[in-house]
């Protein structure tokens, strides 16, 4: 018995000592290997087996790249999607208009036939994932010419690929993993007829917007339901009116049992970019200038925009999308810098580079392996700083100038002849023409003429060698105002979509005349070609040598710290990362919870205000505490935290209970923890979740879609549990 009790306290004792966060976005295909144990102390039910597996059904058939950029998950057996509303936000917006706004009052399809079609949305199912590594790699040797290394490279992936075993209707493709150092192939299968199902108002979907984006506590219901069509065989289908609802391997049960301080979670879903092994003065350099300077360019377009489309309801609705796009990323550099200053990131790298150095030095064959890497690195980045800083101006300029994107598209025809003659015309008209199209739905002249001016100053006041000769003129001649600048370019029919649509129909040598004599085009292509020659053209041998470096400072760093288990930096393949429910410490003397209610959304509610007002129905829902069986003890549960490591493509991303049961959706990150991407801190990096049962009371309740949750399978796990544990005893 004293043993009993000996071994059940040291084991206690052994659970805390390791339940502390989880850093890392695994392979589930090697969670078997590598994590399966530490899932299991972390209170996971199910085996690795049951998440990813090439013999029978499991978690991963449930969940899709939603259209490359976000993460979706199935949860009804009629191929029901659960998504972000931001994620599906362009879609909503494509079918908005001013007599039917969806972005302001939602959209709820009350039967298969009013669910809407997007052309151009797609999801991909991950069929399977093997190592191709050994092929990938083969003939490669470590003295080779980084050139000679890529090109066989590529000729080895082209192979594998080639000879990939798939049936029909599948693709593949090959990833590089640790910077390049290890290859994946990844089989799958993608459907293109997906239509949009379900969407709140924004007031729900995007309640708190900019101000509360990246921010904890957070209210908002960041969810949108779509529906995968496929043929009658069930296999992917363009989109036809006779295709029907998809049975999917899988789908998720959908768990109404909550959640508690210390719950295991996973997240399972497509994250897109990480950097979490560079040198540290690539890090201080993005603290210090790459972040600063984009904030910066990217506060004058906001400013912008954001004064029309108070003012007017139309250009609201067209530029919605974009302006969350800009300033999407605008709040994060910011929560980034923040957070890299205040957890010390550049000196805990110089500290980790120094441990890393030492142990390299005791070694003579890594010494002369590895010694000089850092070193190397250090004075490469050198050379490559001040380019990719004036990459950085550029591409933040230029991307924020829709004109500069009409006529770059349109001067795209003119490289395509020049390259390629008649044949390469043609191919390329295929691709303007649609993108034109639709950007041209979105575009406005008068507010773009307003950002031009708002951008010049920024390309003109940096004093530097990438201004194109023929700007700086015409600077001069404006007598350095932009306002007396833009007229001359603007004042152009490229700003009339109807008419340039039209015009693309007429013969390639007329159009190819008019494009290579237009004024505006002329100007918007010096500035590039300008940018080409000096910036963009010795860049690219900089940075392959940068990559290069990267690479064998990757292997190594595999190599020499061996006490640190390495997880790949994410490159929008499928990962799982797991971690608990948990609240934490912003700052000094402040606790945050671990979830937020309805309560919450109360408290932040401000009549008629662009971004917190409340919806009249929830209003009452919340009066009247008609919560049916979402509810918990007499309050409405929104949104969640957890520690799970998280980045941009997750959006969407299904957020799992013990049992793999949805508990959540993931769609943001809290503020002091963004720098996760380059630098994950276990005590404040969170994710942050929408609870499913505030999802489920929308579609229900404030929607009356409850048509909907009936197709889903619900489950009570908790419940269950302690019914079985109950038996027991
Ligand atoms: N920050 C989240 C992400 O990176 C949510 C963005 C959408 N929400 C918004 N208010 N713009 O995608
Ligand atoms: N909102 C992000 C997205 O669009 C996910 C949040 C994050 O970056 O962690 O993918």
């Amino acid at each position: 018995m004293k043993r009993f009790v000996f071994s059940f306290v040291f084991g206690l004792l052994l659970i805390s000592f390791t339940a502390r966060a989880d850093e890392g976005m695994w392979l589930p295909q090697l969670l078997n290997k590598l994590n399966e144990n530490r899932m299991k102390s972390l209170g996971m039910k199910i085996s690795a087996e049951d998440i990813y597996s090439i013999n029978r059904g499991s978690l991963k058939d449930a969940v899709v790249s939603f259209g490359g950029f976000c993460t979706g998950e199935i949860i009804s057996t009629k191929g029901l999607i659960l998504t972000n509303h931001h994620c599906g936000f362009d879609q909503i917006q494509n079918h908005s208009s001013l007599q039917h706004n969806y972005i302001r009052d939602g959209f709820w399809a009350m039967n298969h036939a009013q669910e809407l079609p997007n052309s151009g949305l797609f999801v991909t199912f991950i069929i399977r994932i093997d190592d191709v590594t050994t092929q990938v790699m083969n003939g490669v040797t470590k003295g080779m010419k980084e050139s000679d290394r890529q090109a066989l490279v590529d000729k080895n992936m082209a192979e594998v690929r080639k000879n990939a075993a798939r049936m029909e209707g599948q693709d593949v493709f090959i990833r590089g993993f640790f910077e390049a150092n290890q290859y994946y192939m990844f089989t799958t299968e993608t459907y293109r007829d997906i239509r949009l199902v379900g969407a709140p108002p924004s007031s729900i979907g995007n309640f708190g917007k900019d101000t509360d984006n990246w921010v904890w506590p957070r209210h908002t219901g960041d969810f949108t339901l779509f529906r995968i069509y496929a043929s009658k065989e069930n296999k992917p289908a363009e989109y036809s009116k006779d295709n029907i609802p998809f049975t999917p391997k899988r789908a998720l049960n959908v768990s109404l049992s909550g959640v508690e301080a210390g719950d295991f979670t996973m997240v399972f879903g497509f994250p897109g970019r990480t950097n979490q092994y560079l040198h540290s003065d690539v890090v201080k350099d993005i603290v210090e200038m790459s972040d600063p300077v984009k904030i910066m360019i990217r506060d004058k377009a906001m400013a912008v925009l954001d004064g029309f489309m108070r003012k007017d309801e139309m250009i609201k609705i067209q530029y919605a999308s974009k302006y969350a796009r800009i300033s999407n990323a605008w709040k994060k550099w910011q929560g980034e810098v923040l957070g890299l200053t205040r957890t010390n990131g550049v000196a805990k790298k110089q500290a980790y580079e120094q441990t890393f150095q030492q142990r390299v030095n005791e070694n003579a064959a890594w010494k002369t392996e590895y010694g000089n890497l850092l070193n190397d690195l250090s004075k490469t980045f050198a050379q490559l700083q001040p380019l990719s800083l004036a990459r950085d101006y550029y591409t933040e300029i230029v991307s924020k100038i829709e004109l500069y994107t009409i006529s770059m598209q349109l001067n795209s025809l003119v490289s395509a002849f020049d390259k390629d003659g008649a044949a390469g015309y043609t191919k390329r008209l295929t691709t303007v023409v649609p993108m034109l199209e639709d950007f041209y739905k979105e575009y406005n002249a008068m507010v773009d003429q307003k950002v031009f001016e708002a951008m010049m100053p920024v390309y003109m006041e940096q004093n530097t060698a990438w201004q194109a000769p023929a700007v700086r003129e015409a600077w001069t001649k404006a007598n350095a105002e932009a306002g007396k600048m833009s007229p001359e370019i603007y004042n152009t029919w490229l700003n009339r979509g109807d008419e340039v649509m039209a015009f693309l129909k007429q013969s390639s040598d007329s159009v190819l005349k008019v494009l290579r004599a237009d004024a505006t085009i002329v100007f918007f292509k010096a500035m590039q070609s300008h940018y080409q020659s000096v910036v963009q053209t010795p860049i690219n041998p900089v940075q392959a040598q940068m990559n290069a470096l990267q690479r064998q400072y990757m292997q190594a760093q595999l190599e020499v710290m061996t006490d640190k288990t390495f997880y790949p930096d994410a490159n929008s393949t499928m990962r799982v990362t797991y971690g608990q429910v948990n609240g934490y410490q912003p700052r000094n003397g402040v606790q945050y919870d671990y979830y937020t209610t309805l309560d919450g959304v109360m408290e932040k509610y401000v009549p008629g205000d662009y971004e917190f007002d409340v919806p009249e129905k929830l209003r009452q829902l919340y009066a009247t505490k008609d919560y049916g069986p979402y509810g918990m003890n007499g309050t409405m549960p929104v949104c969640f935290i957890a520690s799970n490591h998280t980045t941009g493509g997750n959006s969407g991303s299904p957020a799992l209970d013990a049992y793999g049961n949805l508990i959540g959706l993931n769609f943001d990150r809290v503020w002091e923890g963004t720098m996760s991407d380059i630098y994950y801190d276990a005590s404040i990096c969170r994710n942050i979740m929408v609870d499913a049962r505030y999802i489920l009371f929308i579609i229900d309740k404030y929607a009356g879609a409850k048509h909907l949750v009936d197709e889903m399978n619900i489950v009570y796990p908790k419940k269950q549990a302690t019914k079985k544990k109950k038996k027991k005893y």
